[in-house]
């Protein structure tokens, strides 16, 4: 997508293959930094730290971070160390593990020498295959959105699953992009996503570099508006998807959906099939809630009238920060991947 009229993705592989450019997050909405990573432990820092974030660039990060690693060394002991590494980096979105087992599957079926450079050439083919997956969520929201045959339509989202969270085109924000193309007229709801404001720091910025419309609004806003008749439909991506049709995602979905559910408002969630983990089914979780550092709901940053960034404390009181919710499938109205749309209850057959 574009940046100032230049296009970008969020991961590019150097040529030399051994180093990644990155966009850092954290810098965002006030200052787009561009960032170069040489290192394994710099990669998992990246991932930490939410340079990089959302659950399929951080897939096609850690998969990079992979080859990267084995430039040093290639032998099955090493690749077993740095794939736990990697796959600890951040619990809850499948899609890391889901890429990190892939491609340590695909480099131990060759000879050790030849481990590096396809380890590289399968980072690269994940990249590249993310940004096609995209498109065709992309594809399919959008025949979704015109099929509400509305002349304007409100849309609202939470979090940001738009193209930072993925190399491009974004998941939840792609039948976004489809529809402006399209030239419908639009205009997104962005829940602000408290602690860490991915939606007001990171959607809203996506929104105002591709001329969409767009207004911000507090987390606990969206109920009232889904009252008045102000949303016609929920957009939201997913870290996790269970085969029964739960979706894990950004702390907050499941209010929403509750709240959508209960004013007849359709709830979607776009994803590609990587995020369906075949081994979470009904009561069987196999994954961890990822619970973050209290000072990102006790501490705030944002940016001062003379232009500087600073950081400031809202409370000094004690603080739980879980990272992501769990919606169950009755909540949600339909799936929207790759293959087309699915209602919640037929995973099963995509799979
Ligand atoms: O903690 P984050 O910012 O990495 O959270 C992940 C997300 O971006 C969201 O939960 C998103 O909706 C799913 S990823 C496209």
């Amino acid at each position: 997508m574009k940046v100032n009229n230049i296009n970008y993705r969020t991961i590019i592989g150097s040529e030399s293959k051994n180093s990644i450019q990155i966009i850092d997050q954290t810098e965002l909405p006030h200052k787009f930094v561009l960032k170069e990573i040489k290192t394994l432990d710099d990669v998992i820092h990246s991932i930490q730290r939410m340079c990089v974030r959302g659950a399929p660039l951080i897939g096609v990060t850690a998969a990079y971070g992979f080859a990267i690693a084995l430039k040093e060394n290639q032998c099955d002991e090493f690749i077993t160390k740095v794939k736990e590494k990697l796959i600890s980096a951040r619990p809850t979105a499948v899609n890391l593990a889901w890429a990190i087992e892939a491609i340590a599957g695909h480099v131990k079926r060759v000879a050790p020498t030849k481990r590096y450079g396809e380890a590289w050439s399968y980072a690269e083919k994940l990249a590249e295959e993310d940004i096609q997956t995209n498109q065709k969520i992309g594809l399919h929201g959008l025949d979704l959105l015109k099929s509400f045959k509305k002349d304007k339509l409100n849309i609202l989202t939470h979090c940001n699953a738009g193209w930072l969270a993925t190399v491009d085109y974004g998941t939840a924000l792609s039948p976004i992009y489809h529809a402006a193309e399209f030239e419908m007229d639009i205009h997104v709801w962005v829940s602000e996503t408290r602690p860490r404001n991915q939606g007001s720091s990171l959607t809203a910025w996506e929104l105002e570099q591709a001329g969409i419309k767009h207004t911000v609004i507090t987390d606990n806003a969206a109920g009232y508006l889904m009252q008045k008749g102000e949303v016609d439909c929920v957009i939201v991506g997913a870290d996790r998807i269970s085969v029964d049709g739960q979706v894990v995602n950004k702390i907050g979905t499941y209010l929403k959906a509750v709240v959508a559910y209960e004013n007849n408002i359709p709830f979607y969630v776009a994803a590609p099939k990587s995020t369906i983990d075949a081994k979470f089914i009904c009561d069987n979780h196999p994954f961890e809630i990822e619970y973050r550092c209290g000072s990102e709901v006790s501490l705030i940053t944002g940016k001062l009238a003379d232009g500087s960034v600073s950081t400031v404390t809202l409370t000094t009181s004690p603080v739980l920060n879980p990272a992501f919710d769990l919606t169950p499938s009755k909540y949600i109205s339909n799936i929207i991947c790759e293959d087309g749309i699915f209602n919640p209850s037929s995973l099963k057959d995509l799979l």
